[in-house]
């Protein structure tokens, strides 16, 4: 039976986590580690998550992206979700943005995508479907959000191999993280388990790196906004993560929470979030003169903020400290309180070993890994709604 699968890459973040929920310039790469989402039709007519019925209200993010992407109520058939993968869940390493990424780039590949064609030129636009780029979109909104072009019947095509858009599946992957943590998330997550690679998000459009897109987010009554860029940072070669799980469960949104009820708490102490946000800015100077040393450093100096409001762990220091010795730099990563630290190091083997013997369990990977990938497509999409044919 057809089936098409998706995979995308798991995140560490190297600077700025929680003070880029607040605006401030963050840092992430994607890891070697991955997360597959194979989809076909359902053959017993209800949803299926690795076999069992899917439960909507357990998988926000899942039944987010159904709802967006997949329109039951034109008569797409339920599918049968198939979803393996190497990232640990809940210890800060992007596995439910991969989920979300790999989930929206199956479904878009799974139904095609309906395009306009111009009359006699080579001219296309999509006739549906979210981005940054249609204001007619609101890929926020708890609304299905499809948009069909009226009118352009007869050019109106569908395209398969080149339907998935990695923009759609980020923005897509954010709405439905910023959902499920209460409206408070950054789009560093879903951008760089999307694109891959070396993401920099930060609150001005920076000059010396690629700029891919900006995303914006009302939280309460403020509107947050954020831009997006990549970059390629040089002579990685030597250069390893080292990522040492904790083993304790810290959902992302409970942590995000506490920050935010601190914040509310001791206005204050915002200026520990805006030192985060300058500390992040050396360190995407340091990665942009490729100066490791440097990067180490900056590592060392965010950890004692995250420390300072209150997100770090006992288990995370006892790893972080086993693995200073041998490292360029150490902190903890992701939303902390548990999960994962990172080490940048050159010994990945010594450094590895170190976190072990501490209680750790270990994941190596270079600086920046492929973003989604489209594994398995048939040729047709496997369900498309005949409106333009
Ligand atoms: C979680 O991986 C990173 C946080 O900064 C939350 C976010 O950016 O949405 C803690």
């Amino acid at each position: 039976m057809d089936f098409v699968t998706a995979s995308a890459p798991g995140k560490c973040i190297l600077f700025g986590e929680h003070a880029v929920v607040y605006g401030c310039p963050a840092v992430a790469v994607a890891i070697e580690q991955r997360i597959s989402v194979k989809l076909q039709p359902s053959q017993t007519n209800t949803w299926l998550l690795n076999g069992n019925i899917l439960n909507l209200e357990k998988n926000p993010h899942i039944s987010g992206l159904i709802e967006k992407l997949w329109p039951v109520k034109e008569g797409a058939p339920p599918l049968s979700i198939q979803i393996e993968g190497n990232i640990p869940p809940a210890s800060g390493l992007g596995s439910s943005a991969a989920l979300s990424v790999a989930t929206a780039a199956a479904l878009r590949r799974a139904r095609g995508r309906w395009i306009i064609q111009a009359n006699n030129t080579e001219h296309t636009s999509w006739a549906e479907g979210f981005s940054s780029k249609i204001s007619q979109t609101d890929a926020y909104s708890s609304e299905d959000g499809f948009f069909f072009t009226e009118n352009h019947d007869n050019l109106i095509h569908l395209i398969d191999n080149t339907a998935v858009d990695l923009d759609e599946c980020a923005i897509l992957a954010h709405s439905v993280e910023a959902a499920a943590q209460n409206g408070r998330a950054s789009p560093m997550d879903s951008s760089t388990c999307a694109h891959g690679g070396v993401v920099i998000i930060s609150d001005v459009i920076e000059e010396s790196v690629d700029y891919i897109y900006s995303r914006e987010l009302k939280v309460n009554d403020d509107n947050r906004q954020w831009h997006i860029h990549h970059i390629n940072p040089n002579s990685t070669d030597d250069v390893y993560l080292v990522i040492g799980n904790t083993g304790v469960h810290a959902p992302t949104g409970k942590q995000v929470s506490k920050v935010a009820m601190m914040l509310e708490k001791e206005p204050s102490r915002m200026k520990e979030i805006e030192a985060i946000g300058k500390i992040a800015r050396r360190g995407i100077q340091a990665l942009l003169d490729s100066d490791y040393e440097m990067v180490g450093k900056t590592m060392i100096e965010n950890q004692i903020m995250l420390t300072q409001i209150g997100v770090s762990s006992p288990e995370l220091d006892v790893l972080i400290k086993a693995a200073t010795p041998t490292s360029i730099g150490v902190k903890l990563t992701g939303a902390g309180g548990g999960g994962c630290m990172v080490a940048l190091t050159r010994n990945p083997k010594l450094t590895s070993e170190a976190i072990e013997l501490a209680g750790g369990r270990t994941l190596i990977s270079k600086l920046g890994a492929q973003g989604i990938t489209i594994d398995y497509a048939p040729k047709n999409p496997l369900w498309s709604s005949h409106k333009f044919s």
